[in-house]
């Protein structure tokens, strides 16, 4: 899987106009791509990306079905705009809102029960890195996030956050040492979990992307910077492939 995820970029017209050209510069049929756009431009993106093959995902969701939430968006409500699929757990969304590994836990549950798949974020910061804490934290975040839940909806994406648009970009010993650990965490947690797609985010770039995938442990990625231009995003998914 090939993911993009826009963060707080594009206007509907901008989206638009990147889907439109972007469309034909890709083949869907041995990737799964994602696009993750902000709210306002999901429903204008549905309507062009209807038959193609390419998902739809939100950057966030609530843990509530409706009620009194100023600002925020329910599972039903990405549904109707026509998404498949939800971030969940960005580690922005830790950093600057405060998500929790409890927090994360319950979108999870309420994204599953209503339909969605799952895109989990997790990814150590530098300090803990560089304190040989990863791993201690990967464990943190997974059992915090995956309480109580089936595996078959998610997808993890691993995302050290020293790599997320720094240009660091992990190695691809880093990445796979990191997603080596994650797949034996899910099998100890359900050994089933074999299925289970572990993505590498961080400063993906058309350039890194060929030996990123290489790694055994690498099933897709999770691609902010590079894909906010159609070529670019194209260039990964077609070195992805190769
Ligand atoms: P980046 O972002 O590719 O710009 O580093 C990745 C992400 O945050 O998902």
């Amino acid at each position: 899987m090939i993911a993009a995820n826009w963060k707080m970029h594009k206007s509907i017209r901008e989206t638009e106009d990147f889907i439109t050209s972007f469309i034909p510069m890709v083949d869907v049929t041995d990737v799964d791509i994602l696009i993750a756009p902000p709210f306002t431009s999901l429903h204008a993106a549905a309507r062009l990306l209807y038959k193609t093959g390419i998902k739809l995902a939100g950057q966030n969701v609530y843990y509530e079905e409706k009620g009194a939430f100023t600002g925020e968006i329910s599972p039903a409500m990405l549904i109707d705009a026509g998404c498949s699929s939800v971030i969940i757990g960005h580690s922005e969304r830790r950093q600057y809102f405060s998500e929790t590994n409890e927090i994360v836990n319950k979108k999870i549950k309420i994204a599953i029960k209503n339909g969605l798949d799952v895109i989990l974020c997790i990814g150590e910061s530098l300090e803990e890195r560089e304190n040989n804490k990863t791993f201690e934290v990967l464990d943190k975040q997974l059992t915090g996030s995956l309480k109580d839940m089936q595996l078959d909806k998610i997808t993890i994406a691993y995302e050290p956050i020293w790599a997320i648009g720094t240009g660091k970009t992990a190695s691809p010993e880093q990445a796979n040492e990191a997603h080596a650990y994650i797949r034996e965490w899910l099998k100890k947690y359900n050994p089933d979990s074999g299925r289970v797609r572990i993505l590498y985010g961080g400063s993906v770039t058309p350039e890194n992307t060929r030996t990123l995938m290489a790694q055994r442990a690498v099933n897709g990625a999770l691609v902010g910077g590079a894909s906010l231009k159609p070529e670019s995003f194209a260039k990964i998914v077609t070195e992805s492939k190769s």
